[in-house]
């Protein structure tokens, strides 16, 4: 057998990229499946969590880059011909599955990147020198979950198509004992295949389409509420009143010897403030499950931590008062389930209708009974350094 495919068999590239893929698509999974079961406890621990999605992240975009090569090769060579043309069902399955194949050995790669590529927060690198993010695709929780839920139902589905691959070849082999296995190792002598009935060709891809844009939507109605937009909360006093365009809201901790920081993408702030007093109020809420803190940010929303699923909001709500040049948000903080007193120092210029602010405060996080496991500062510091910096419109 040649470099290409004939009615009879796979040629030697063919051959080539089935099994080296075959080896190295089965390799991605199981590390994907090893990398999300490892702990992220300690420091030694998100080093080697790190390394192994590195891995699996550099080794998914080679598989990217070989499935696009050996798609465009496959749409220039001829199928072999089925060896049983008769048995019409069996054959529009086999062609579904290796179609809808084709497309788990883009979709998942791709699903991958631009589940990475959107991540907001500290995380695992691709071993590669062209960035870690995509020209055009916004950096953004949301847009990150929805692929990464994507991501998870897809090798669902891919493994099973593999299953079902692997169990068709078994078939043919053992219970039909006839040449199918023989067409890819290039071993043996390869029949002429039978004249019979030809499905139209544009059946199985189309099947396969099919499967992948059900099994994307079913991801998607599964993506967890974090994507769900967020009902602003109303607005508590009648001075003027702002509206934040933009912002960011960080914490950071100390994680052994090492800061670890992160940020909340779903929350909003309902400020007003009356300029000649310098004086107003403002209520911020924040969604907690809206935090990426890198590889423990499973840890810090869980038990024992932040408790998210039972307490799923932070509320500070509080006094703006001139302080000195400067100015303090007075209030309280509910967070876990507890309400403690907090003051948030920040610097405000108005200029015009925009108004930008910075501040930063401390918390201790056993003031809110968080990681109450964690008795002393040797695993979590008890420190949490809060920044917010946002710009608001006046309305
Ligand atoms: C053929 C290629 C790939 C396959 C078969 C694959 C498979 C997997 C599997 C089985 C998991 C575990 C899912 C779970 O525990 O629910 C996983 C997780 C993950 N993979 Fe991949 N992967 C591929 C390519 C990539 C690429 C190219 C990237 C990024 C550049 C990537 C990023 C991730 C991430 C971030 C996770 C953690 C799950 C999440 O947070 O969404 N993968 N992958
Ligand atoms: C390790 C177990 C595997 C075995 C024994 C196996 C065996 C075979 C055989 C015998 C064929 C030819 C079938 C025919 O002509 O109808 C084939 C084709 C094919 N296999 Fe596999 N396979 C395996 C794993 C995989 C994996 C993991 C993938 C990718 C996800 C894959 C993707 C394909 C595709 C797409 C075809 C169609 C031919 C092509 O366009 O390359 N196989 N396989």
């Amino acid at each position: 057998m040649g470099i290409r495919n004939t009615s009879r068999g796979y040629g030697r590239v063919a051959r080539g990229f089935h099994w080296l893929m075959a080896v190295l698509i089965l390799a991605a999974i199981g590390l994907g499946l090893y990398a999300t079961s490892l702990p992220a406890a300690s420091d030694g621990d998100i080093a080697r969590l790190f390394g192994v999605f590195s891995i699996h992240k550099t080794l998914g975009v080679t598989l990217l880059a070989l499935a696009l090569l050996r798609l465009g090769w496959s749409l220039t060579q001829p199928r072999p011909a089925p060896l049983h043309p008769e048995r019409r069902a069996e054959t529009l399955l086999a062609a579904t599955v290796h179609w809808a194949m084709y497309g788990g050995m883009i979709l998942m790669p791709l699903s991958g990147l631009l589940r990475h590529a959107s991540a907001p927060g500290d995380f695992a690198r691709i071993l590669w020198p062209f960035g870690q993010r995509l020209p055009g695709l916004p950096v953004d929780q949301t847009v990150s979950a929805a692929f990464s839920a994507m991501h998870r139902t897809g090798w669902i589905l891919l493994a099973l198509l593999i299953a079902l691959h692997m169990a068709g070849v078994a078939k043919h082999r053992l219970i039909d004992r006839d040449a199918t296995l023989a067409r890819m190792t290039g071993r043996g002598d390869l029949p002429e295949p039978p004249v019979g009935p030809r499905l139209p060709g544009f059946v199985a891809p189309l099947l396969a389409l099919a499967i992948w844009s059900a099994a994307f939507t079913f991801a998607l109605t599964r993506v967890p509420e974090a994507t769900a937009p967020m009902p602003t909360a109303p607005a508590p006093v009648s001075a003027a009143e702002w509206q934040v365009e933009e912002g960011t809201l960080r914490l950071s901790v100390l994680q052994g010897a090492s800061p670890v920081s992160g940020t909340f993408a779903a929350w909003t702030a309902a400020i007003a403030y009356d300029e000649p007093s310098r004086t107003g109020h403002v209520e911020v809420s924040i969604r907690l499950d809206s935090l990426s803190l890198g590889a423990i940010t499973k840890t810090a929303l869980g038990p024992g931590f932040l408790m998210a699923e039972a307490h799923p909001r932070a509320i500070f709500e509080a006094d703006i008062l001139p302080e000195g040049a400067d100015h303090v948000a007075r209030g309280t903080l509910q967070l876990a389930g507890a309400e403690v007193p907090l003051t948030l120092p920040f610097t405000l210029t108005i200029t015009g209708d925009t108004a930008t602010m910075t501040g930063q405060t401390v918390l201790d996080r056993r003031d809110f009974g968080i990681g109450a496991g964690y008795a002393d500062e040797g695993t979590v510091g008890f420190g949490v350094t809060v920044d917010v910096a946002l710009t608001a419109k006046r309305q």
